[in-house]
Formats: C-alpha cells, sequence, structure tokens
C-alpha cells in the first residue's frame, strides 16, 4: 500500500513556494553579472528566447513529470522515469534529479549563509566604509578584503581558512533549512513560502526605489542603468558565448534541469492544473529577475561607477556586484546601513527558500522509494550535508569545480533526458494530453511544436556547443582539490545508485512475496 503522500494546501501557497523554488540568488547575484558580462542590451535577446523555447517548455516538462509521479506515489525522477521507459536502467538515469540538487546545495548552503553574514554585519556597521572619492580599484579593495578574509581565501596552500564566525553562520544556516524541511510541504516549505515571498517583494521594492532615485556626482542617474540593460544590441546574436550565458541563465534561474520542481510538482492535489501553475511561477520568476533583480545591482553600480566600470566589476567574478560593490555604494549613501542589510536580507531569504527546494528530491526520494519517516530522511540528509559542505568551505577551488559540473553541465544533460522521456519515450501526443489535463488555460498549439521539436533541438546544439567549448580545457583540473570535487560528486552518485538498487529489490521483492 502506498503511504499517504504530503500535499500543498492552498493553491496560493503551491505557487508562492514554486516561485520561492525559482527566486534565489540567481536571480538578484548570478542575473546581473551575467547581463552586464555579457553586454547588457546584447544579453536580453537571447535571454528572453531562451525563455520562450527552452524555459516554459522545460517548466512544464518538470510540472507534468512530477505530476505523474506524484499521482502514483513517487516524487523523483527516478520513479517517474521507470514508470514511463518501462526499462531497467531508466530508474538509474532518474537518480541524476536528486544528486544534481543535491550536490548543488551542498555549496548554495554554504553561499547563502554568506548573506546572513552580510546582513548581520551591515545591521551592526560591521562592513568596510570607503569614502566615493578614492578610484574604483581602491574603493572596491576594502570590500574585497573583507569577502576574502570572510572565506579565508587569504591562506597560502590547498586549504581555505575561514574564521569561527563564518563557519557557525553555515551551520546556523544548514539547522535552519533542515528545520523547515522537517516541518514538512505544507507545514514548513508552504509556510516559509507565504511569509518570505511577499517579504521579498518588499524588500526589493524598497531598494528599487532607493536606487531609482540615486544620482552620481557626475551626473548619472538611473536612466543609464535601464538604457545599459534595455538598450537591445543585436549584434550579440551572433555570438556564441552570449547565447550560451542566456540559456545557462534561465536554467539556473527557473531552477529546470534539476529535478527540483519535478518534485514540487508531485505534491500537487489530484487533478490539479499545471499549465497555469507552471506559467504562473516562471512569470513571476521572470519579473523578480528582470524588473526587481535587473533594476537593482546593475542600476546602483552604473550610476555610480559607470557602465565600463560595472562591466568589469561583473567579469571579475560572480559575487563582485552583489557582495562588493553594492557594499561599497551602501557605504556612501545616508542609512546605507539599513539598505544593506535589507539587500543581504533578501538575498538569505531568496536564498533559503530555493536552498530547502534543492533538498527536498532527496527527501522526497527516501521517503518514497526506501521508506524512511520525513524525521528520519531529513537527519540522514542533514549529516550527509554537514559533512559534505567542508569540501567547498575548506578546499580552494572545490566550490567553482562543483559548480561547473553539476551546477552547469549536468542539468542539461539531465533536462534532455527528461525531455526524451517526456515528448518521446512517452509519446508527443501523450505528452501534449498529459500537459493539457485539468489545465486551466488553452495553451497554444505552437507549444507542441516548441516542446516536442524545437526545445530538444535547441538542448542538442546547447550542449554540443558547450562540448566542444569549454569542456576541453576543463578536463584536467588545475589542483588536486579539483580531483577531490570530482571524487566527491563520483561517490554520490554511487551512493545513489547503490540506494536505487536497494529501493528496487525490496519492492521487487514485495510484490512475488
Ligand atoms: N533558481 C535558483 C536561483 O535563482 C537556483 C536553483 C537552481 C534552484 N536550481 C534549483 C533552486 C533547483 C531550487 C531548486 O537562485
Amino acid at each position: 500500500m502506498l503511504h499517504q503522500r504530503e500535499q500543498w494546501s492552498s493553491r496560493i501557497g503551491l505557487i508562492l513556494a514554486v516561485a520561492g523554488n525559482a527566486i534565489g540568488l540567481g536571480n538578484f547575484l548570478r542575473f546581473p553579472v551575467q547581463a552586464a558580462d555579457n553586454g547588457g542590451g546584447a544579453f536580453m535577446i537571447p535571454y528572453m528566447i531562451s525563455f520562450i523555447l527552452l524555459g516554459i517548455p522545460l517548466v512544464w516538462v518538470e510540472w507534468a513529470l512530477g505530476r505523474y509521479g506524484g499521482e502514483r506515489g513517487h516524487g523523483t525522477a527516478v520513479a517517474v522515469f521507470d514508470y514511463i521507459w518501462k526499462k531497467p536502467f531508466a530508474k538509474y538515469l532518474g537518480i541524476l534529479g536528486v544528486i544534481i540538487p543535491l550536490v548543488v546545495v551542498v555549496y548554495y548552503t554554504y553561499i547563502e549563509s554568506w548573506t546572513l553574514i552580510y546582513s548581520f554585519f551591515s545591521l551592526f556597521d560591521k562592513l568596510p566604509d570607503t569614502p566615493v572619492s578614492a578610484g574604483l580599484k581602491d574603493y572596491l579593495k576594502p570590500f574585497e578584503e573583507f569577502l576574502v578574509s570572510m572565506i579565508g581565501a587569504n591562506s597560502e596552500g590547498m586549504f581555505l581558512n575561514p574564521p569561527l564566525y563564518t563557519y557557525g553562520f553555515f551551520v546556523v544556516t544548514l539547522l535552519l533549512n533542515l528545520y523547515i524541511l522537517h516541518r514538512g510541504v505544507s507545514a514548513g516549505i508552504e509556510k516559509v513560502a507565504k511569509f518570505a515571498m511577499p517579504a521579498i517583494f518588499i524588500m526589493a521594492i524598497i531598494l528599487l526605489v532607493r536606487v531609482l532615485t540615486l544620482t552620481s556626482p557626475e551626473g548619472r542617474n538611473f536612466l543609464d542603468g535601464f538604457g545599459f540593460l534595455w538598450n537591445p544590441d543585436f549584434s550579440a546574436l551572433k555570438e556564441p558565448k552570449v547565447w550560451l550565458a542566456a540559456a545557462g541563465q534561465i536554467f539556473f534561474t527557473l531552477s529546470i534541469g534539476f529535478g527540483a520542481i519535478l518534485t514540487y510538482a508531485s505534491y500537487l492535489k489530484p487533478k490539479s492544473d499545471i499549465a497555469l501553475n507552471g506559467l504562473a511561477s516562471a512569470s513571476v520568476n521572470e519579473f523578480a529577475e528582470v524588473i526587481l533583480g535587473g533594476s537593482i545591482a546593475i542600476t546602483a553600480s552604473v550610476i555610480f561607477f559607470g557602465v565600463a566600470a560595472t562591466q568589469e566589476i561583473a567579469s571579475n567574478g560572480a559575487f563582485n556586484l552583489g557582495f562588493m560593490a553594492l557594499p561599497a555604494i551602501f557605504a556612501n549613501i545616508p542609512y546605507g546601513q539599513f539598505f544593506g542589510f535589507i539587500w543581504f536580507l533578501l538575498l538569505f531569504f531568496a536564498g533559503i527558500t530555493s536552498s530547502i527546494a534543492l533538498m527536498q528530491p532527496a527527501i522526497a526520494f527516501l521517503e518514497d522509494e526506501l521508506g524512511f519517516s520525513r524525521d528520519k530522511a531529513v537527519l540522514t540528509l542533514g549529516i550527509f550535508l554537514f559533512i559534505s559542505a567542508h569540501i567547498p568551505i575548506f578546499l580552494k577551488g572545490a566550490l567553482d569545480e562543483l559548480d561547473f559540473w553539476i551546477g552547469t553541465f549536468a542539468l542539461v544533460i539531465f533536462a534532455l533526458l527528461e525531455t526524451i522521456t517526456f515528448v518521446w519515450i512517452l509519446g508527443k501526443d501523450k505528452a501534449w494530453e498529459e500537459l493539457n489535463k485539468y489545465a486551466d488555460i488553452k495553451i497554444p498549439k505552437v507549444f507542441y511544436y516548441i516542446l516536442t521539436y524545437i526545445a530538444p533541438a535547441f538542448l542538442v546544439i546547447i550542449l554540443g556547443w558547450w562540448i566542444f567549448t569549454e569542456l576541453p580545457s576543463k578536463l584536467i583540473p588545475e589542483h588536486i582539490n579539483g580531483w577531490i570535487a570530482r571524487g566527491f560528486i563520483l561517490l554520490t552518485a554511487l551512493i545513489g545508485i547503490y540506494l536505487v538498487k536497494i529501493a528496487w529489490e525490496k519492492r521487487n521483492g514485495r510484490t512475488s512475496a
């Protein structure tokens, strides 16, 4: 007999939870950096095309696969692939939908804890404050030094040496995540989303208003920032690098190709719509990304430092805009301490509603396939994450290595597997029917063709191009830590495969007995 699976308690709660899943550090930190680093207006066209041709169809694929699994009492791609393929190997491919979010959350939670550190430090005025008169390089320097010392990157050798408070904040962040998950889907995840999402929007709007009223001594204002992002540059359309960045951002921001949306959708009530729910949550995410995420960091930085400097800051590192340029700006405006506090608290809220989503597939797997109780699943996950987190916390370069293989590469493979499973193995007409079942909107027929042909072709091209251009230079890691990170990924995958094997042996034993 199937155990009673949990369910979302309301539609608004469901949409907020899925929006919380998607709206994360990616919207407020990664998007501005990607956009600025890829030419602002040049980035936006491939970005929007990728949203329509890849983002929306893949969001629907994951919702559909998730509802399909939930109807059968299962919440991960492991069982869903098994049902649809009816081949023994398929469930082993499905474990990617547990491994990918699990590995990503090992470092995502760590970065999330930095935002908590920064928000406390802003509140208590412990961040550096350099006057704006110095040149850009000198100006950001204290902020760079602060970041470097917070993560302990100023040490020699292969180890990072973070101070105790960094470690402490990480442990608190992890425990908070686990506590929410222990409360469960509706009393934990949904409840947190109902509080955190409105809070995120309010904080973002406060920051937005502040940014819109900023001016620089040189006379720049928000229009310069908007102009940078919103003046389209069609010449960039022929740059594969910009397309890769745009498609990669669409994946990351919508949380597709991780299996996490699939898991959330498996907790739908019976006979629920997915067409409108999927579109609504993706749209809320895009609003938070291009309108809120796009107007805060980029605009503030363009006003203070100008376009060229903003591009340079973004190209120097993924964290430089959010963790250096913005605190530097806040240090030079009235009540900057307060705005800094709000900015980092916003990031923390956005981060935590995503990290719990990244953790839930593993919980669902342990519960649904191995019969764990929720508390036992949360405890097992907690032990695994606590131990694993020492890799990105203490080994130089390990975070980037994990992010490259799992956070950039593996998810495209998994997205392709999901699309193949849904569109070709289930069958294109059945897939279309599945998507439109109980739908509250009528999806235009052109999406049938986008879903069946264009999205998979787009994925194959991206994957091929990526393998061709990015992979060769990364095959041999620069450092032993790269091998350690890869060893960790391999070990996690092997454990996953082994658990799938056990789960199915148990199951078959049960049915034949
Ligand atoms: N979309 C999240 C962000 O913008 C990050 C993310 C990627 C994610 N994949 C996910 C969150 C899967 C939850 C589940 O930051």
